[in-house]
């Protein structure tokens, strides 16, 4: 019989519940977004958020039982679980709460699942075939980290942010431009109509390593705006845009290649950027390497991929103490150990039988 897990997920601006089957089958996944609630500040609203998720919970629940043709009573289900963190503590702590409730009224496990994980499982969830290893590369409105995942569970941080977030870079220099919050689709929608080559913005960092920067790029964006006044702000996305997408695709590939990676993913809200899903794409085609990239639904905040992870975290460690709390700052699960000083892994043999590890 297959194990369900509900999940909700509450960390920034979008209220969201899932019912996954096996850690793989969505049965159901409904997000009420924020947006709007938040838009005419330009920004998320830590205390409008709280309020609003605590409004939409249950009703946002509820839809996910009935999608899945479960009734509240008491579902068959093997777990609750909830993101723990990192986010933002009032938002985090109706999800954390509600999930706890509903774990001892129906007997069941709870599971804390930390967003970044989560992200992470979005692409498992939609191609459960990937090869690993597999860099994934998460970019979204707080984090930007290249991972190399083995396995579910098993993960090494390679590079991350030395400053800002890829998503927040966008939402910077959006916001900078005029445009509406979030930043990303309104820099990729304006950047559509400009010529990504106009301006020759810097790509910090890009030569070496696989750490990235953003800041200096962002800030790039403003004193060439403000030196040339008249410039079309479409040229401005789109150049920007290019100069983003060119660092992280540089930098998925030497990861690749460092580790000796089969596949790369793109994770996070940042990821459903079309133009980064393109050169994506091509540069995994071209170094012959597996590409996973989840629909733009699960790329952004959902429950789905906290049902995901929150499945293997049960199977690997147990349920997470009724005690435990919501971590505004938790770090991402996998320790860093760096490429440098480390020998590079030779690329596994793709011709043996059962060579490609399979999840
Ligand atoms: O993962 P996510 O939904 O929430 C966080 O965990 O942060 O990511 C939100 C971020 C925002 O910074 C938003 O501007 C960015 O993802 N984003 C995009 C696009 N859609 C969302 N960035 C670039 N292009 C997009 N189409
Ligand atoms: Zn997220």
């Amino acid at each position: 019989m297959s194990e369900l897990v509900v999940a909700v997920e509450t960390s920034c601006d979008e209220t969201a519940a899932a019912v996954v089957a096996d850690g793989r089958e969505i049965l159901s996944s409904v997000v009420s977004s924020q947006v709007d609630l938040h838009a005419h500040f330009g920004g998320v609203v830590p205390e409008l958020a709280g309020r609003a998720h605590l409004e939409r919970i249950v009703p946002v629940v509820t839809e996910a039982l009935h999608g899945a043709g479960l009734r509240a009573g008491s579902p068959p289900v093997a777990a609750v679980a909830a993101t723990a963190g990192p986010g933002l503590i009032g938002a985090l702590l109706v999800g954390v709460s509600f999930a706890k409730a509903l774990a001892m009224a129906w007997g069941v496990p709870y599971v804390g699942v930390n967003h970044l994980e989560g992200h992470l499982y979005a692409s498992l969830l939609e191609d459960p075939a990937i090869e690993l290893p597999a860099v994934v590369v998460l970019v979204s409105g707080g984090h930007s980290l290249i991972v190399e995942m083995t396995g579910p569970g098993a993960y090494e941080v390679l590079g991350e942010t030395v400053d800002d977030a890829a998503g927040e870079a966008f939402d910077k220099v959006a916001r900078f431009l005029g445009l509406t919050y979030p930043g990303g689709p309104a820099i990729e929608q304006a950047a559509a109509e400009g010529d990504p080559a106009a301006i020759a913005f810097p790509r910090p960092m890009l030569r070496e390593g696989l750490d990235l920067s953003f800041s200096g790029l962002k800030t790039a964006v403003v004193h060439y705006v403000r030196a040339h006044p008249d410039v079309a702000g479409a040229d401005v996305a789109a150049s920007f845009q290019a100069a983003v997408v060119e660092i992280l695709v540089t930098k998925a590939m030497r990861a690749a290649e460092s580790v000796g990676a089969r596949s790369v993913c793109l994770a996070g809200g940042v990821a459903a950027n079309g133009a980064l899903r393109a050169a994506f794409r091509a540069a995994a085609a071209s170094a012959e390497l597996g590409v996973y990239l989840p629909s733009r639904a699960m790329c952004t905040d959902n429950a789905a991929m906290i049902a995901a992870a929150a499945y293997y975290n049960l199977a690997a460690a147990g349920p997470t103490a009724l005690g435990s709390g919501a971590e505004p700052g938790l770090a991402f699960p996998g320790h860093r150990l760096g490429t440098e000083g480390r020998a590079p892994r030779s690329r596994p043999d793709l011709s043996s039988p059962g060579a490609a590890e399979k999840i």
